[in-house]
C-alpha cells in the first residue's frame, strides 16, 4: 500500500532515502516525506502528490545527517496532503514514524490522548503511534515501543527513530510487510527489497509483533516480550535491474515483455524427465480422493487467474471448484472443512483480504495451499504449503507477468492432480507437458507482433465503453482483459460469458460500441459466432481474437488478433498476451500514467 524506508550507516540518509522511495512509489504516490536526524534535531521535509515534489523542495534545503526514515503514501485514513503525509513527528517531536497499514482502534486511543492535552495535526490513524510513543517514553526506546504495540490493533508496519537514540533505527510490523536490510557499516528498513537492492542484497523478513534495534554495525531482534531472538538473513538471487526500466518507456511493457522467461523460470525447474514435482508439497491419489471441493481464494487479477483456473480443473479432475473473493469469503460464514482443498493465489503475499480468507478457512479445518511470488511473505508463512511464482518483482501496478506465472502453476498443478487421481492418460499427460513447455515461445511470438495491436489500439483509445465476451475460459481470460482496460486507461469495460449478454446488457450495444471477442475454445466456436453476429447486427465494431485455425472468423468480424494453436487449457496464457499489450497502447495514446494508475497502488495490505 505506502512504501517505508529507513537508513542508519556511515552514508548521508537524504538520497538514499530518495534512491528507495523511488523505487517504491509504486506502492504509493499521493504523497512522500523523510526525517532525517540532523545531530541536534530530527528534520521533516514533506510534500503532496507525486516523489518529484518532494525532490523538487529538498533540492533547495539541505538536509544531511546519517539516520532517516522516508514514506510514499496511498491514502486511507486523512486525503493526500502534507499534513497527513508521513513522517510523522510527536508532539515533543522526540519522535519521527512511518507507518502502513491501519490502526483500527485509533479514534478511541486519538480521544484519550487528546483528552491528555495532546495536540493532533493530522487527519491519519498513523498520528496516534507518534503520539503514544512520546506518552510512554521512558528513556529506553524498546520498552516504549513493546508498549505501543500492546496497545495498538490493526495492520502496522512501523519505522521509527528517536532524538535521543540518534543512532537507532526501530522497525516492527503485523500483518504488513518490513524487511530488514544487511549492509556493511549501514543497515536498512524497506516495505520491500527493490527500495534497497542496489546497496544490500542480504535482508531479513520480520514476523508479526518482532522488533528490530537497528544500528549501522549491528542489529538486534526481540520478541514482544523483550527476548532476543535470532533471525536468518535470505539472499536476493535478483538484481536492481529488475526495479529499472531497462530502456523501456513502462515499467509494464517490460515486464508484458519478460513474460516468456518468468513463465520458463516458473515451470521448468518443476519439470524433471517429463513429470511435474513441486518441491515439499505431496499430494498422495488418497489425499487428493478425500477432496470434496476446492476452493480458489484471490482478489483482483489474481481471482481472474482462479477463474480460469475453476473451469481447467473442473474439466480435468471432476472436483466441485469454487472461486471466492477473498474480501466476500470471509465474512460469508463459508462452508469449508478438513476436506476442502483451499487454493490462495497472489502475488504480493500480502493482500490483506486474502489473508484473512485463508485464516477463516484455516480456522474451519482446511488445509491452505497458496501460489505466491513474494518468498516469505505473509500469506506464504501462514498456508501450509507454498507453489512460488518466480515472476521476480512486479513494478507496475497493473499486474501482468505475475498473472501469467500464476496461471501456468495452475496449468502444472491441474496436470499433476490429474495424473495422480487417473484422470489423464499417459499420452495426454505428455502432450500436456509439450504444450506446457511451448507457451514461453508461443507467447514470444505473440510478443513481436505487437506493432499490429499498437495499431489497433490507436483505433480505438478514444473509445468510452468496451465490452469483452467469451464462453468458458475466454469468459476468464475477459475478465482480466477488461480490467486490464479498465485500470489503466480509466475507459468503462465490462466482461460477460457470451450468452448471458442477451438477457439484459445487449442494450448497451450502439453503433460503434467496440466488442472485444474472444473465440479460442474449438468446441464453443460456433456459439461464439452467433454471439458476434447477435452484437454486430446491433452496430457493434467487433474485434476478435481467436486462434490461427479459426480465420475464418473473418467473415465476421471487423478487426482480428490470432494467437498460434495450442491445447484449450493453456490457450489462456496465450490469448492474455494481446490483451495486455491493447491495454497498454490505449492508456499510452491516452496519455494515462500506466506504470501508476490513479487511485491505485500495488499491494493492498488494508482492508
Ligand atoms: C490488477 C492487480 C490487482 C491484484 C490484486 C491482488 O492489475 O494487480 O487486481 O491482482 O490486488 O494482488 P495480489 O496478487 O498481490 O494478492
Amino acid at each position: 500500500m505506502c512504501g517505508i524506508i529507513g537508513y542508519v550507516g556511515y552514508d548521508q540518509a537524504t538520497p538514499l532515502l530518495l534512491d528507495g522511495l523511488k523505487k517504491l512509489e509504486y506502492r504509493g504516490y499521493d504523497s512522500a516525506g523523510i526525517a532525517v536526524y540532523d545531530g541536534n534535531l530530527i528534520k521533516i521535509v514533506k510534500a503532496k502528490g507525486r516523489l518529484k515534489s518532494l525532490c523538487d523542495k529538498l533540492s533547495a534545503i539541505s538536509l544531511e545527517g546519517h539516520l532517516g526514515i522516508g514514506h510514499t503514501r496511498w491514502a486511507t485514513h486523512g486525503k493526500p496532503s502534507e499534513k497527513n503525509s508521513h513522517p510523522i513527528a510527536s508532539a515533543s517531536k522526540n519522535f519521527a514514524v512511518v507507518h502502513n497499514g491501519i490502526i483500527e482502534n485509533y479514534l478511541c486511543l486519538k480521544e484519550n490522548l487528546i483528552k491528555k492535552g495532546i495536540n493532533f495535526e493530522s487527519e491519519t490513524d498513523s498520528e496516534v503511534v507518534a503520539q503514544l510513543l512520546d506518552l510512554y517514553y521512558d528513556g529506553d526506546v524498546l520498552n516504549t515501543v513493546i508498549k505501543v504495540i500492546n496497545i495498538i490493533e490493526g495492520s502496522y508496519a512501523l519505522g521509527i527513530i528517536c532524538k535521543n537514540e540518534p543512532e537507532t533505527l526501530v522497525a516492527v510490523k503485523k500483518s504488513s510487510p518490513l524487511i530488514v536490510g544487511v549492509g556493511k557499516n549501514e543497515n536498512f528498513i524497506a516495505s520491500d527489497a527493490t527500495a534497497i537492492v542496489s546497496r544490500t542484497k542480504n535482508i531479513i523478513r520480520l514476523k508479526d509483533e518482532e522488533i528490530a534495534i537497528v544500528n549501522k554495525d549491528n542489529i538486534k531482534f526481540y520478541d514482544k516480550n523483550k527476548n532476543l531472538i535470532s533471525k536468518d538473513v535470505f539472499h536476493i538471487d535478483w538484481d536492481v535491474s529488475v526495479a529499472e526500466k531497462s530502456g523501456y518507456e513502462h515499467f509494464m511493457l517490460k515486464e508484458i515483455m519478460e513474460q516468456p522467461k518468468a513463465i520458463m523460470d516458473t515451470i521448468k525447474p518443476r519439470i524433471k524427465d517429463g513429470k511435474i514435482f513441486f518441491d515439499g508439497i505431496s499430494l498422495s491419489k488418497e489425499k487428493l480422493g478425500n477432496i470434496n471441493k476446492i476452493c480458489i481464494l484471490a482478489c483482483g487479477s489474481a481471482y481472474h487467474v482462479g477463474y480460469v483456473a475453476k473451469y481447467i480443473f473442473e474439466k480435468m479432475l471432476r472436483k466441485t471448484v469454487e472461486i471466492d473473493v477473498a474480501s466476500e469469503f470471509r465474512y460469508m460464514n463459508p462452508i469449508v472443512d478438513k476436506n476442502t482443498m483451499v487454493i490462495a493465489i497472489s502475488q504480493s503475499g500480502e493482500t490483506a483480504d486474502t489473508l484473512a480468507a485463508i485464516r477463516e478457512a484455516k480456522k474451519l479445518g482446511a488445509q491452505a495451499l497458496s501460489i505466491v511470488n513474494v518468498v516469505g511473505s505473509s500469506i506464504a508463512n501462514e498456508s501450509d504449503s507454498v507453489i512460488y511464482t518466480w515472476a521476480g518483482p512486479e513494478i507496475a501496478v497493473a499486474t501482468t507477468k505475475a498473472y501469467s506465472t500464476q496461471l501456468s502453476v495452475i496449468y502444472m498443478l491441474a496436470i499433476y492432480m490429474a495424473d495422480k487421481l487417473s484422470k489423464v492418460s499417459y499420452e495426454q499427460y505428455n502432450s500436456y507437458i509439450k504444450d506446457l513447455m511451448k507457451i514461453p515461445s508461443e507467447i514470444e511470438k505473440i510478443l513481436s507482433g505487437h506493432n499490429l495491436i499498437k495499431t489497433l489500439a490507436k483505433k480505438f483509445y478514444n473509445c468510452k465503453n468496451v465490452f469483452f465476451i467469451g464462453r468458458n475460459t475466454d469468459y476468464a481470460v475477459s475478465l482480466e482483459g477488461s480490467l486490464k482496460l479498465k485500470e489503466i486507461s480509466y475507459i468503462h469495460s465490462e466482461a460477460y460469458p457470451a450468452g448471458e449478454l442477451k438477457h439484459g446488457t445487449i442494450s448497451l450495444i450502439e453503433d460503434g460500441t467496440l466488442v472485444v471477442a474472444l473465440a479460442t475454445n474449438d468446441l464453443l466456436y460456433e456459439k461464439m459466432i452467433s454471439n458476434i453476429k447477435e452484437v454486430k447486427a446491433r452496430g457493434a465494431t467487433v474485434l476478435t481474437l481467436t486462434s490461427q485455425k479459426h480465420k475464418d472468423i473473418e467473415s465476421v468480424s471487423d478487426f482480428n488478433i490470432y494467437v498460434p494453436d495450442i491445447s484449450d487449457i493453456m490457450v489462456p496464457s496465450l490469448s492474455v498476451v494481446p490483451l495486455q499489450l491493447f491495454s497498454y497502447y490505449i492508456a499510452y495514446f491516452k496519455n494515462c500514467d500506466i506504470d501508476k494508475p490513479r487511485n491505485l497502488a500495488k499491494s493492498v495490505t488494508v482492508e
